[in-house]
C-alpha cells in the first residue's frame, strides 16, 4: 500500500467507529480529509464540529451538517491526523497550522482517535518541528522568549517563523506559526508548561494525554495503538 493508501485505510477503519447520532469532531489535514470522506460515503445521522474552515467546507460541500463548537454541549468522538506519534501517543500535530482549532475540539471531546499512516510513528517526540502559535502582535519578541524558554528545556532550536510564499502563513484565528526544530524533546510535559507560560503563545503542537488510541496503517493493514 502507498503511504496515500494508508492514509485512506485509516481513515475508513476510523469512519466505521462513528454512530448515528453522535456529534463527531472533524480533523485537519490529508488523513482527516480521507476520514471526512469515508465518513461522508456512509451518510450517518451525525453532526460535525470542524477544526479548521477548510474541514468545514469540505465536509459541508459532501453533505455533513457543521456546527460551532459553542453549538454542541459535547463532541462524543473526534478523529484527526497527526504529524508524530510518540510513546503513550503523545503527539505532535499542527504542520497545518490548525493546531489550536485542533486542541479546543480534542479537549472538549469525550474519546480522540488518531489516524495516520505509520510513517508518523517514532519513538521520541520532537522528530517534526513543534509548531507554536503566537499573537501577531509583537511575535519577533515573542518568539525570542520562546527561544529562552526552550533553551531552559535543553533544547538548543530557534523557533523559524512559518512563510508560504515569502509571506507569514496565517491561522483560521489570525495568528502566526514559528516551528522549533527541536529534535529529542526531553520533558515534553514541561516544555508545553514552559511554552503556555508566555503571554504570546497561544497554544503549542504538543497532545499530550488526549489520545484514546490511534489507528496507524502500515503496508499490510491497520494497527490499533493504546496508550
Ligand atoms: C493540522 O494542523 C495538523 O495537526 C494535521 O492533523 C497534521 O498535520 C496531519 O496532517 P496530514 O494528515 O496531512 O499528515
Amino acid at each position: 500500500m502507498s503511504a496515500d493508501d494508508q492514509k485512506r485505510v485509516a481513515g475508513e477503519a476510523a469512519a466505521a467507529l462513528i454512530e448515528d447520532g453522535m456529534t463527531v469532531g472533524l480533523g485537519s489535514g490529508s488523513t482527516a480529509a480521507l476520514f471526512v470522506e469515508a465518513l461522508a460515503a456512509r451518510k450517518p445521522r451525525i453532526r460535525g464540529v470542524a477544526t479548521s474552515e477548510a474541514t468545514a467546507s469540505l465536509a459541508r460541500r459532501l453533505g455533513i451538517e457543521v456546527l460551532d463548537l459553542d453549538a454542541v454541549d459535547h463532541i462524543d468522538l473526534t478523529v484527526d491526523g497527526a504529524d508524530q506519534i510518540g510513546p503513550r501517543l503523545a503527539m505532535i500535530k499542527g504542520g497545518g497550522a490548525a493546531l489550536l482549532r485542533e486542541k479546543l475540539v480534542w479537549e472538549a471531546s469525550r474519546r480522540c482517535v488518531a489516524i495516520a499512516d505509520h510513517s508518523k510513528l517514532e519513538g521520541a517526540l520532537g522528530r517534526f518541528p513543534l509548531p507554536i502559535e503566537v499573537v501577531a502582535f509583537g511575535h519577533r519578541s515573542t518568539a525570542r522568549r520562546i527561544g529562552d524558554a526552550l533553551k531552559a528545556c535543553g533544547i538548543a532550536a530557534p523557533p523559524v517563523l512559518r512563510e508560504k510564499s515569502g509571506a507569514p502563513v496565517v491561522t483560521d484565528g489570525g495568528n502566526l506559526i514559528y516551528d522549533a526544530a527541536c529534535g529529542e524533546i526531553p520533558d515534553p510535559v514541561a516544555l508545553g508548561l514552559a511554552l503556555k507560560r508566555l503571554t504570546g503563545v497561544v497554544e503549542h503542537g504538543l497532545f499530550l494525554g488526549l489520545a484514546e488510541r490511534a489507528l496507524v496503517a502500515t503496508p499490510t493493514g491497520v494497527d490499533t495503538l493504546w496508550p
